[in-house]
């Protein structure tokens, strides 16, 4: 509920409400018995759980987004009318949240001094999440109990295979086998960014993943608790028991990170190997049930169209999701079943039913076979299949090629990675009574891919008329030294943004101003502005989280509290915190999240914000990862299907921009800037690029963000073959590119085996702009110059590619 007690802003109140209907496409239900909810009216609840409080809206670092309001779930039942039975128990509780708080700085304090590292450095991404003691739940009175189990990850750090993160305390264990025993309506909440493990409390009859759905993420629990929404995702990754992932114990090395699963990720693997997981990709229960039927397909080329007749048979309104996979028996090893299409029903009401219309095209799903260099449809079968889950699935058509055809050749790679991918030992076979079709792709003109050497534009006027200190100012962000750029505040524009292009060239008077995502927009709520400069009100959450990791002079240096006292106009920056991406995936709906990134687009607007850095597009290779939360799923055509609807309801029709990102690999926090992904040929261009590719060629984002890790042993800022040979040559983008924060060094390990990257070798390498800039860059640049190691053109044709977006001319 819209809090009754602070004045809102009209955008406020309508993002709220816009959110608190589409957000309950984002949960879902693991397990749900018939009878237990949803209940008729607010009644006595026995609330117990972390999150009943400290309920999580998204994760950490700079993928959180400063929310003027929040109601956690006890609040939020409150406002309600529900009675709250365990307030004792929940004031226990809080006490004891708090000491383990400080236990849990002395530990972070403790291991960032082992490993060399400063503390404030080490604590981002850090989070104090469920901790054992011995609180009794006996004795409390509820029509309904509900046990709100939360966990939070974040930029900076992994999620930890230990109790109290990826595995449940003994205690929380406990207390939900017990409450589930002994009340006759329990729901398990999970107020969770990615998987934990539920194989202890598997018995329980609701289990209900809310997940953190931003500013509307204890109404929509209420909503669903009262049946006034329905939830209707699907998970978007695979909820297994942890050593079930494929090396999931080698993951976490500080310098290499080896993907010897290949294209064996998430259902991938768990699929071709029959590995029953907990709770496969797709799944998900609502309190409706559909049936569905293919009843009618076509083939034409490689265009497969399908007709699904979907109704709704139980006595609940709800909305289903239908997915078709694609199973290739060709030469080379293929996982057993890969997602090519999706579609949501509309709200079925009772009886009431949907035909929809699927389709896809097999030459966007071809492999990459290593010989050859190419992108191929291989002769063999192309089994279709259908169904709601991965795991239920029904046999539709087999498509049979009888001669291999070229998509498209490419230049190898020339990846050694020292490994050879994993591959399931027993090869699926095809069993299948469908139907066989020949199919006919003459049609499909493969090409080779034309190379040239640098992505060049024509340099204005104004570009070639610029001091060689104001070109490589450009090349630059607009720098503030010292903390800013750390915790992604180099913004001046817009206080709390996290950089913007140079501002000190007299001759180009216009900036582009860019602030994080991918949960909203991340700006500091609220500030003041005198004739001695701007003042912060509140406190970015980043900055909060540190602080307690500084020594109290300094923290106390930064409270923000003293600038109340001053004089000066209040400004407001008050953005809607949304879904985090992890929950936006669990939609399966396009349309959605072209709207969400409507309501972005709007508050862009508002706060004149020219550049979201988002959507996060990395996949969600494996669950430890602590930015998975910002991602969207373990699959690529998932993955680069929703990303793209989100940066079309940005960009499309207006001049805001998009910043797709981390290109590519980065899926590991640990070390993260100095980390070397090693990653085949193959699973790099089947599945851990494909999803970008998809945006790139399907939404053309303005921009896009090379990522902090090295991949295949050179930083991807400064790796000419992803930036140039794949994203231009190959891919056709028009776009500029910019650097993660400060991946030149500024907060570098020393002892990393990898070194941090230079300006310099980014600039001449594809990069358009480093951010947010820095004076070592300066240095960096202008040594090179004088070694000819970069020229003047280059900076010039770098500078004119980010010119054409600063006068407002998208070159989409
Ligand atoms: C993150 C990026 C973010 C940037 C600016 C970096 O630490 O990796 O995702 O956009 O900071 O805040």
């Amino acid at each position: 509920m819209l809090p009754k007690d602070l004045v809102l802003l009209p955008h406020e109140i309508k993002h709220y409400e816009q959110l608190d209907k589409l957000a309950p496409e984002c949960t879902l239900f693991l397990k749900r018995d018939n009878h237990a909810f949803p209940i008729d009216k607010p009644c006595k609840v026995a609330l117990f759980g972390s999150g009943a409080r400290h309920t999580y809206k998204g994760g950490t670092g700079s993928g959180d987004v400063n929310s003027h309001f929040f109601n956690n779930i006890e609040e939020e039942l409150e406002l309600h009318g529900f009675e709250i039975t365990t307030k004792k128990w929940l004031d226990a509780f809080d006490k004891l949240k708090e000491e383990y708080s400080k236990v849990f700085v002395k530990r972070v304090k403790r291991e960032a001094k082992e490993k060399k590292m400063g503390a404030p450095a080490y604590s981002i991404g850090q989070n104090p999440n469920g901790f054992e003691h011995s609180l009794s739940i006996e004795g409390y009175e509820g029509d309904i109990a509900l046990y709100i189990l939360s966990r939070v990850s974040g930029e900076g750090a992994d999620r930890r295979i230990e109790k109290g993160d990826v595995y449940l305390t003994d205690k929380e264990v406990e207390d939900i086998l017990y409450l589930n025993k002994t009340y006759e309506k329990f729901m398990l909440v999970l107020n969770v960014g990615g998987p934990v493990d539920l194989t202890p409390v598997l018995e329980v009859n609701n289990i209900f993943l809310l997940s953190q759905l931003g500013v509307v993420t204890s109404s929509v629990l209420v909503n669903v608790l009262l049946g006034k929404a329905n939830p209707s995702g699907k998970l978007a990754t695979t909820w297994a028991k942890p050593n079930e992932y494929p090396f999931f114990e080698e993951f976490g090395d500080r310098d290499n990170t080896r993907y010897k699963e290949g294209i064996y990720v998430g259902y991938r693997y768990f699929d071709s190997n029959n590995i029953k997981p907990l709770f496969p990709f797709g799944y998900g229960l609502s309190y409706s049930e559909f049936i569905h039927q293919v009843i009618e397909y076509n083939v034409d080329s490689d265009l497969v169209s399908l007709k699904v007749n979907v109704k709704n048979i139980s006595t609940h309104p709800g909305k289903e999701v239908i997915q078709i996979y694609l199973s290739k028996r060709v030469e080379i090893d293929n996982p057993n079943n890969i997602l090519v299409a999706f579609n949501k029903t509309k709200e079925l009401a009772p009886n009431e039913s949907e035909v929809l219309d699927i389709s896809f095209k097999l030459r966007d799903f071809p492999n990459y076979v290593n010989d050859k260099h190419a992108y191929m449809l291989l002769k063999g079968d192309y089994l279709i299949r259908c169904g709601n889950c991965i795991s239920d699935l029904e046999d539709i058509v087999n498509l049979q090629l009888d001669e291999d055809v070229l998509i498209k050749e490419v230049k190898s790679l020339d990846i050694d990675t020292g490994f050879i991918d994993y591959s399931p030992e027993n090869k699926q076979s095809l069993d299948s009574s469908v139907k066989t079709i020949k199919l006919d792709l003459k049609d499909i003109s493969g090409y080779k891919v034309n190379y040239v050497k640098n992505y060049e534009v024509t340099v204005p006027e104004i570009i070639r008329n610029l001091t060689l200190d104001e070109l490589i100012l450009l090349n630059l962000g607009d720098y503030k030294t010292g903390l800013a750029g750390v915790i992604g505040q180099a913004g001046s524009l817009a206080p709390g943004a996290a950089g913007e292009t140079s501002l000190r060239i007299k001759s180009i008077n216009s900036s582009l101003c860019m602030a994080d995502g991918p949960a909203g927009l991340r700006l500091i709520n609220e500030y003041k502005v005198n004739k001695n400069g701007t003042y912060h009100l509140t406190e970015d959450s980043i900055l909060r989280g540190v602080k307690l990791y500084l020594p109290s002079f300094f923290a106390n240096f930064l409270d923000v509290k003293k600038n109340h006292k001053k004089n000066g106009n209040i400004i407001y920056q008050q953005c809607t915190a949304i879904p985090i991406a992890t929950a936006l995936a669990q939609s399966f709906n396009t349309s959605m999240l072209y709207d969400i990134g409507r309501l972005v687009r709007d508050e862009m607007k508002l706060y004149d914000i020219d550049i979201w850095l988002a959507p996060g597009m990395n996949l969600h290779r494996n669950i430890l990862c602590g930015r998975n939360f910002e991602y969207y799923s373990e699959d690529p055509y998932l993955t680069g299907a929703l990303a793209s609807s989100i940066v079309s309801g940005v960009e499309d029709n207006s001049d805001k921009m998009c910043t797709i990102k981390h290109f590519a690999c980065n899926n590991q926090e640990t070390n993260r800037f100095n980390n070397n992904s090693i990653v085949s040929e193959r699973a790099l261009r089947e599945i851990y690029l494909s999803s970008f590719e998809y945006v790139v060629k399907n939404a053309r984002p303005s921009s896009i963000m090379s990522s902090y890790n090295l991949l295949n042993g050179k930083h991807t800022s400064e790796s000419h073959k992803l930036l140039v040979d794949i994203l231009r040559n190959e891919w056709g983008y028009k776009g500029f590119v910019m650097t993660d924060w400060i991946v030149t060094g500024q907060v570098n390990d020393k002892s990393s085996v990898h070194p941090a990257a230079h300006a310099h070798i980014d600039l001449i390498n594809g990069v358009n702009i480093c951010m947010p800039g820095s004076k070592k860059d300066i240095k960096d640049i202008k040594k090179a110059l004088k070694k000819g190691e970069i020229t003047r053109k280059e900076l010039e044709n770098n500078a004119a590619i980010l010119y054409q977006y600063i006068i407002g001319n998208k070159n989409r």
